[in-house]
């Protein structure tokens, strides 16, 4: 099985000049749902997500050769300009655990400094923006000084290879557009150890296609999504919910490549639904969603009963409603959003995001 691991990645560390590189990554929302791992992060089901724009991670990593022969990761953080003590044991522990795959990690100061779009209490998961920034810089530090990553498909493997043992939604961040993590029959070269872009296979009205997030609240989450995934392992649905997953995959599959909103939003819907019905139905039992999310869910669908434009929403591991919608709609939806949905967000809060390219180097 592919693991990257690979000790010849050494470095001569009298012959290495400081530098420094910066990526900024996007999150990215999930239509059919990621829930239920195993191995190392790997998934139970294919999932299948768009890649968002204005939710991203700006992380610059800076190095330089130690002057010392301490084999231990040394790394200087800050989020925010701000030293975070949880953070940095958080990456550290994730960088000591890729050490096979990029030895010379031993053999540098790290100094990394990252934030994000997005307040930091606005209930945005951050761990795909976060995880694939990382993943690319350590990649690009591999191509700086090893030049090993011999083309841009080399490279966006690694990095979603890297990004997914970060945190598991984070592999699909890497690629524009749309992207597939998981082995499905459906797709030629999908698997369950990097996400591969689905740009090419879906229709044109998804490249022009918005994602407003309605902040029901910021509240942290009672239960982690790690939790939540390690709940999958007794719970009753398990098995039918994978099974269930991977028949979606196919109508989802379809609909995208055809521009089918109708089926496209049916799918999202019972997605998000079927995600927050698991964990209601898992033992212990939690709900996230909050009496808001219920709330702007009926005004969405009652908005499309009435209005007839193809506007549907989503949920992520949280209490936040995703309200999706292509853009040649956009000027009419904004009036729905702003004068029905927004009252109903903790402070009125809402973040206006949209389908985009990926990531970019810095
Ligand atoms: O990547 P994780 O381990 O934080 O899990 C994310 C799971 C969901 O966001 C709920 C679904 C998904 O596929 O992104």
């Amino acid at each position: 099985m592919l693991d990257y691991k690979n000790p010849n990645l050494i470095i001569e560390t009298a012959e290495v000049e400081p530098g420094s590189i910066a990526w900024r990554s996007p999150s990215n929302l999930a239509i059919i749902k990621y829930w239920g791992k195993y191995g190392s992060q790997l998934p139970k089901n294919p999932s299948l997500s768009l890649t968002l724009s204005s939710s991203f991670t700006e992380t610059l990593l800076e190095y330089s050769p130690k002057q010392s022969g301490d084999r231990n990761i040394s790394l200087e953080f800050s989020f925010h300009q701000e030293p975070n003590e949880p953070f940095r044991e958080k990456v550290l522990k994730f960088l000591e655990s890729i050490t096979d795959i990029f030895p010379f990690l031993r053999q540098l100061d790290l100094k990394i400094s990252t934030g994000n779009s997005f307040p930091h209490s606005a209930g945005i998961a951050s761990s795909a923006s976060a995880m694939s920034a990382l993943a690319l810089c350590l990649c690009s530090l591999e191509e700086e000084l090893f030049n090993t990553l011999e083309d841009d498909e080399a490279f966006d493997q690694k990095s979603s290879f890297v990004a997914r043992l970060g945190s598991g939604s984070a592999c699909r961040s890497i690629f524009p557009t749309a992207a597939l993590w998981g082995q499905t029959g459906e797709v030629e070269g999908s698997s369950d150890l990097y996400a591969i872009s689905m740009a090419d296979e879906v229709h044109d009205i998804f490249k022009d296609f918005h994602d407003d997030i309605l902040i029901a609240s910021t509240a942290a989450k009672r239960v982690s999504s790690r939790a939540g995934h390690g709940l999958m392992d007794n719970h009753p649905f398990a098995e039918a919910r994978y099974t269930d997953a991977k028949r979606k995959m196919h109508f989802l599959l379809e609909a995208m490549k055809k521009g089918d909103l109708e089926a496209f939003g049916k799918m999202a819907e019972n997605e998000a639904l079927t995600l927050h019905s698991l964990m209601m139905s898992s033992n212990p039992s939690y709900i996230l969603l909050k009496p808001n999310t219920l709330e702007m869910i009926e005004r969405v669908r009652r908005y499309r009963e009435e209005s007839k434009h193809p506007v549907y929403f989503s949920l992520d591991a949280g209490p936040n409603l995703h309200v999706l919608y292509p853009g040649e709609i956009i000027h009419e939806v904004r009036l729905f959003v702003e004068e029905e949905l927004m009252p109903l967000c903790e402070e009125e809060k809402y973040l206006q995001d949209w389908v985009g390219d990926g990531p970019v180097q810095v």
